[in-house]
């Protein structure tokens, strides 16, 4: 396989070691479908923001051919994609639910950030460093782009005002849930860092993406946001899997989002320029209605797609409402173990 090599991103990231890997554009071992619904329609009804400043994004070019096939990004630190269970599932759990041509970008960071300290849900970091281990699990995924980075950490106290244009708009924040009782969980600066940086990952994979669609001259028609350590039981024979998720890809079709929090979310290519555009940097000001209501990761979301990611109430932080629906696609794998 062809990939070795390293290059700096964009002197952004202090990085230690990037590896690229571009394999050929049109695989074989893809299936195409002949019936793929149209989203030529969907695709017209979202404006991009106007607030964004443009040059600092990678600008459309003008894409002869017609949309197709589904762009899975992945984004976050590999804490535990090399186990087999996790790997091996990736792929054909989106081949077969769309049955279109499925692309992979990977964006993975290998040190694992500190513990959330959040009741419940603290999981130890992981280190990937086995080289054997990611080499199996890449071959086995097959990504069109891959970029592994070690640190997780592009954003800082730092560097913040690169990433968030008003600052006043994260202090103070009204919020709908609290982990601990007392206050919003973006209200603690290194878990409001931590996410940012889950997005500047996100923003990473997607940026993958868009290069690759300039390579070829041709837009997916949807989009996967997702993480790397996600188990998908396709093969789980105690009930018919596909049937809970079938709905999916028409769902999808029709404009609207399907998600799983904010752990895998499907939607139509035109809504995931809205995440870029609006995510890159965040440009909430306090004249929008989102000033001091993002108060996590799943309210940043719903700033951005307009559905709510949250299981426990909503942020109404979006200026925008997009149809959503939950779908239970896959678990987070907490241990290098698979028991
Ligand atoms: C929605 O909000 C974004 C950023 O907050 C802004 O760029 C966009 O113009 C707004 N759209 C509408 C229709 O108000
Ligand atoms: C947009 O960004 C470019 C490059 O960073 C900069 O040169 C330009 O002045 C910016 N434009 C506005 C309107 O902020
Ligand atoms: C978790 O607690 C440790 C030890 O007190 C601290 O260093 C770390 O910053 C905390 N992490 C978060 C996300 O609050
Ligand atoms: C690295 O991963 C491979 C494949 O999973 C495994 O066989 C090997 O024992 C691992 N090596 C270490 C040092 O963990
Ligand atoms: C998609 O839209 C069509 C036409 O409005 C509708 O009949 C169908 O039920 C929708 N599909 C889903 C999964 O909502």
């Amino acid at each position: 396989m062809p990939w070795s090599g390293s290059f700096a991103r964009c002197g952004l990231l202090m990085t230690s070691w990037t590896v690229v890997l571009l394999l050929s554009t049109e695989m074989k071992f893809q299936r195409q479908s002949a019936t793929e619904p149209n989203l030529e329609d969907v695709e017209s009804t979202y404006t991009t923001s106007t607030i964004v400043n443009t040059s600092n994004t990678i600008l459309p070019p003008a894409f002869t051919k017609a949309p197709r096939g589904v762009a899975v990004c992945i984004a976050g630190n590999l804490r535990t994609f090399t186990v087999p269970v996790v790997f091996s599932q990736i792929r054909p759990f989106h081949e077969q639910l769309w049955g279109w041509t499925v692309s992979f970008f990977l964006y993975g960071t290998l040190e694992g950030a500190g513990p959330k300290n959040q009741t419940h849900r603290n999981l130890a970091a992981i280190h990937e460093t086995n080289q054997t281990a990611l080499k199996m699990a890449l071959t086995s995924l097959r990504p069109q782009a891959v970029e592994l980075v070690a640190n997780a950490e592009d954003v800082t106290e730092e560097n913040l005002a690169q990433y968030v244009l008003h600052q006043e708009c994260f202090r103070n924040i009204q919020f709908i849930e609290s982990v601990d009782g007392v206050e919003a969980f973006f209200e603690n600066r290194v878990r409001f860092l931590r996410g940012l940086n889950q997005l500047a990952h996100v923003i990473s994979s997607l940026e993958m993406m868009m290069r690759f669609e300039q390579t070829r001259g041709r837009r997916f028609k949807v989009v996967i946001l997702t993480r790397p350590d996600l188990r998908y039981d396709v093969n789980r024979n105690d009930h018919d899997w596909f049937r809970d998720v079938a709905w999916v890809p028409e769902w999808i079709s029709n404009g609207s989002v399907a998600l799983q929090m904010d752990h895998w979310v499907a939607m139509p290519r035109a809504l995931a320029e809205r995440f870029y555009l609006l995510g890159k940097v965040l440009s909430c000001s306090p004249s929008d209605k989102c000033c001091r209501k993002i108060d996590r990761s799943e309210s940043l979301w719903e700033y951005l797609t307009g559905a709510v990611h949250g299981n426990f109430g909503q942020c109404s932080c979006s200026n925008i409402t997009t149809p959503f629906r939950r779908a239970k696609v896959a678990q987070i794998q907490r241990t290098k173990s698979t028991k």
